[in-house]
């Protein structure tokens, strides 16, 4: 299995790092043969499987219930679980024992952070304690409320200096990754080109260290509004919704189910229930 080091060698040898998210075991296992190089079990299950309009919904809970199918499905493939929405802002003990219940309760190989800040100290002790941390920022979904909508961070020269600061500290604290969400290219290059730690960017360019999408964003399943930085390879809700219709007309012209769908009695067994 490809572990931290691996993606520090890959960052290295400069082949780029596959990576992409998965909510249950079907889904995990399909991207884990397709030659995905990392899975993340993001907390976009908010949106795109639980139905929230944002991330901040997601609970600790339904990450672990989450990352213990993505395991079942994907057995050979690193595991990068999302801790959700202020389950790493207080105290360090509770953020020491919610990262417990991820690397043990769920299997996760490593957690996701978002944020700078207060959140740097967390990555530094978390790091210690032997967890594999994984950085996130940039445009950081869980402070959409803060930050005013979904929008791209580090145009201008200050928030770009802010951004390659903020990244070159959480390389410092320990992270083993960094994700980094909808900036300019140029700023996502320079940041990839400055750290040791991969970079693995979702609208950032062609420059990162490598790229990650979600997983219904690529197939085109359920996803309501598509990201200018998302390619959809297929459109699986297409093909989905006809085959769901066919299965309800068929219900109702009786031309499902067929013989071939059917079970029978012997006519003797037939004739002795009948007496
Ligand atoms: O939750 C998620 O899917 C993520 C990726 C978009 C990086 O954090
Ligand atoms: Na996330």
């Amino acid at each position: 299995m490809k572990t931290t080091a691996t993606f520090k060698e890959m960052k290295k040898n400069k082949e780029k790092i596959a990576m992409m998210t998965a909510y249950d075991a079907p889904s995990a296992k399909l991207v884990e043969e397709a030659g995905v190089d990392v899975i993340l079990v993001g907390d976009s299950l908010g949106m795109v499987v639980l139905g929230y309009d944002s991330t901040v919904s997601v609970t600790l809970d339904d990450m672990i219930l989450h990352t213990r199918a993505v395991k079942r499905g994907a057995k050979d493939t690193f595991i990068i679980t999302d801790m959700p929405f202020l389950t790493y802002h207080s105290s360090i003990e509770d953020t020491m024992s919610n990262a417990r219940r991820i690397m043990q309760e769920a299997g996760a190989h490593a957690v996701k952070l978002e944020g700078n800040g207060a959140v740097i100290e967390k990555i530094e002790k978390l790091t210690q304690a032997g967890v594999p941390v994984v950085a996130h920022l940039g445009l950081t979904p869980q402070s959409v409320g803060v930050l005013g909508g979904y929008k791209v961070q580090g145009k201008d020269a200050d928030t770009a200096r802010k951004l390659v600061d903020d990244s070159k500290q959480v390389e410092l604290a320990g992270a083993s990754m960094l994700v980094l969400e909808c900036v300019p290219k140029q700023l996502a290059k320079l940041i990839s080109e400055e750290l040791t730690i991969p970079v693995i960017g979702i609208g950032a360019g062609l420059d990162t260290d490598g790229q990650v999408l979600v997983f219904h964003d690529v197939v085109g399943y359920g996803s309501k509004h598509v990201p200018k930085f998302v390619k959809q390879y297929t459109n699986v809700s297409l093909n989905i919704k006809d085959a769901v219709t066919n299965y309800v007309n068929d219900v109702k012209r009786t031309e499902f189910p067929e013989v071939k769908h059917t079970f029978t009695m012997k006519d003797d067994e037939l004739d002795r229930l009948y007496g």
